[in-house]
């Protein structure tokens, strides 16, 4: 059964453009409840160890460097079949890929300035959720 959490950022390019709140307002629009939110900045060691799975790629030193280079917002969001669901609001990884209607064909710049994170699993989204958020901080 599909479960009803994601975790998502609201990358450094976006925010930096001006777009959280167009883009919390898609997130809105799709159907998903905010159960964690807040504007935070993650430590080069914290992009490091959050995308670790990336490591081995060619692009991780520019991606943790980005990520690190300026606030970000952080959100656990819920709805039925979240994963899959936000996977199709943000479209494809590049933007020049996405189908009109998603955040990145609206928001991204490039396939590594894409301005939105989501959640690729359960598992994922259940640890990414916690490196961001405590219990108390989901609602
Ligand atoms: O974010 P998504 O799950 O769509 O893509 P990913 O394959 O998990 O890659 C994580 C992030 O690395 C992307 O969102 C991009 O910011 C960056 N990336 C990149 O800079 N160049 C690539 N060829 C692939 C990903
Ligand atoms: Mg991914």
């Amino acid at each position: 059964m599909a479960t009803n959490r994601t975790f998502t950022m609201i990358k450094p390019d976006a925010v930096e453009n001006g777009h959280i709140g167009g883009i919390l307002n898609m997130i809105a629009e799709g159907g998903f409840k905010i159960v964690s939110l807040k504007l935070t900045q993650l430590t080069l060691a914290d992009a490091k160890a959050f995308y670790a799975v990336h490591a081995t790629r060619p692009f991780y030193g520019e991606l943790v460097e980005f990520m690190s280079r300026g606030p970000i917002v952080a959100a656990i969001l819920e709805k039925e079949n979240a994963i899959e669901d936000f996977r199709t609001l943000i479209g494809a990884t590049n933007p020049a890929d996405a189908v009109e209607g998603t955040i990145r064909k609206k928001y991204a710049t490039s396939i590594g300035e894409n301005a939105v994170h989501g959640s690729d699993s359960d598992a994922n989204a259940a640890v990414e959720g916690a490196f961001h958020f405590a219990g108390r901080e989901q609602f």
